[in-house]
């Protein structure tokens, strides 16, 4: 075995693929909340993902991408035997993993994948673990059987009722606390808005809310600025200081702002790469 080969991969809908791979270092020493940095070739960008799931004895880090743009795509293009150029890490501050009492875990998309380690943790640490996957249709909830290992309660819902409840995460949560499930905290990933109205739903129902937040990273270690985040009125940096942050006073607007800066750029690399490859990827 090579290190950052991909040992195993797992395609789990049509845009989002599992990687088992390589990579003993950061295995023996990952916790709930971190991250890695990934680079596909050597002029490639530096690409963070979450790391989903790890085995200390085997030497192998499990990540889930969604092909979103350029390198994702890329990415999700390699086959089992691959090898990734680099895969930096882990990174990140681990979430503070504690009794709470009752806690809930909402993913959205491929947020589900990122909740995860954390549910798993969570549950491992005496909580009651209330899961909450949402997804627009079917298709998109990825990792439920994986969930209802290491939750006491799992809830998958869809935009348009094509499986679980028909909603969105915020109106599931809603439903559950009036339906008398008392929750001390609660821990959300997914697209941006989902995270902002989620985590103020949470802090009106009383929920300790927090939020993994995913601006664009460069270096990953602190050093570049380019991952600011405002949390209660201070620049923080999302690389070294979360990216799970205590979600009351998290400026979400400016996040999204700053996460759409390079649209035209983003749009310009996938058309060049559709073009190089002679594919057509039919993003954006
Ligand atoms: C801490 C963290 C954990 C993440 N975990 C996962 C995960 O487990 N699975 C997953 O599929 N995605 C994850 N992401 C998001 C993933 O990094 C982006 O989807 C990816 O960088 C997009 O790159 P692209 O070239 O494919 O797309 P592009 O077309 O370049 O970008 C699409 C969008 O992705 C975001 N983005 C672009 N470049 C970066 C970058 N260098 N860093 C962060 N965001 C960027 C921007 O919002 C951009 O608008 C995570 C992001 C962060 C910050
Ligand atoms: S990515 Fe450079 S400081 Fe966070």
């Amino acid at each position: 075995m090579r290190e950052n080969e991909i040992l195993e991969r797992e395609q789990l809908n049509d845009v989002v693929v599992k990687f088992v791979i390589y990579k003993p270092l950061v295995a023996q020493s990952a916790r709930a909340g971190q991250f890695v940095i990934l680079r596909g070739a050597e002029s490639g960008e530096r690409i963070p993902v979450t790391l989903v799931d790890w085995d200390a004895q085997k030497g192998t880090i499990t990540v889930i991408i969604q092909s979103i743009g350029k390198s994702t795509f890329m990415f999700n293009s390699f086959k089992k035997g691959d090898e990734f150029v680099n895969v930096l890490g882990p990174l990140g501050t681990p979430i503070d993993i504690k009794k709470y009492g009752t806690v809930t875990v909402v993913g959205g998309g491929v947020g589900i994948a990122e909740v995860y380690p954390i549910a798993k943790a969570l549950k491992q640490a005496g909580n009651k673990v209330v899961s909450i996957l949402g997804a627009r249709t079917k298709d998109l909830i990825i990792l439920e059987e994986e969930m209802k290992g290491v939750s006491d309660r799992t809830l998958p819902c869809t935009d348009d009722g094509s499986y679980g409840q028909k909603g969105m995460v915020t109106d599931i949560l809603k439903q559950t606390v009036q339906d008398g499930e008392k929750i001390d905290a609660g821990f959300v990933i997914g697209p941006i808005p989902m995270m902002k109205f989620t985590s103020k739903l949470m802090a009106e129902l009383n929920i300790e809310p927090y939020a993994s937040l995913n601006p664009i990273m460069l270096d990953g270690t602190g050093m570049c600025g380019c991952c600011r985040v405002t949390v209660e009125g201070k620049v923080r940096f999302a690389c070294v200081d979360g990216p799970m942050f205590p979600a009351r006073h998290i400026d979400f607007d400016e996040l999204i702002r700053r996460t759409s800066e390079y649209k035209g750029e983003e749009k310009n690399a996938v058309e060049k790469y559709e073009k190089d490859h002679k594919c057509k990827i039919g993003l954006h």
